[in-house]
């Protein structure tokens, strides 16, 4: 994200010093010459994908506009809803908040990824049995999270509320809450998500 952001105030500088360009010749031609599209290839669901896209376009957009993995889902567009998490090299992120052109050579997983309806990951078969979803548009992003909390905890990840961070973090109710509460529900499905990653993670709900 602080890339992300970087990234962006690099594009606004480039451009405020590019309109002081009566002072400098140099600086106007330094924001021309900006390339607005660029080649990324980046591996997605396993498969190799190579793309070109431009600079401004959101990891998001790559996969919906470009590659047509409309399971993840765009909520917000600001970071602030978490339909949009896959996990990109084993960590969740918002790929919304992130340039598609930041992610040359990353192992992107999506949705799609994770299991078909044929051939389901426990994850998902944990959703369907305990009713983790009303409408659904929020269940793709909850599912990657889910996936990779659980790959948080099991890799000793503390969170906001471990108590001890010299331990092991615990399979939690107050754990699994916190580190799933950047993925909102708007129907308010979360008792039986938890109930849902709980079974997953082997321990009572
Ligand atoms: Fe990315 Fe909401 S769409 S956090
Ligand atoms: Fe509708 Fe979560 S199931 S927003």
């Amino acid at each position: 994200m602080a890339t992300a952001t970087t990234a962006a105030m690099g594009t606004v500088s480039r451009g405020a010093y590019a309109q002081g360009a009566g002072a400098s010749g140099a600086a106007a031609k330094l924001g021309s010459d900006a390339p607005s599209i660029m080649p990324v290839s980046l591996k997605v669901n396993g498969v190799q994908r190579d793309l070109a896209v431009d600079t401004r376009t959101t990891l998001l957009d790559a996969l919906r506009e470009h590659l047509h993995l409309t399971g993840t889902k765009k909520g917000c567009d600001h970071g602030q809803c978490g339909a949009c998490t896959v996990i990109v090299d084993g960590r969740r992120i918002n790929s919304c908040l992130t340039l598609a052109v930041m992610h040359g050579g990353d192992d992107v997983i999506t949705i799609e990824g994770l299991g078909t309806p044929e051939h389901m990951h426990p994850m998902q078969t944990a959703f369907v049995k305990h009713d983790g979803y009303q409408c659904g548009y929020c269940t793709p992003g909850q599912i990657c999270s889910a996936v990779a909390v659980l790959g948080e905890i099991k890799a000793g990840i503390p969170s906001h509320v471990t108590d001890d961070l010299t331990a092991e973090p615990q399979l939690t109710n107050a754990e699994l809450r916190e580190r799933m509460s950047g993925n909102i529900c708007r129907c308010g499905a979360y008792s039986n998500i938890v109930e849902a990653i709980s079974e997953v993670a082997g321990r009572p709900a």
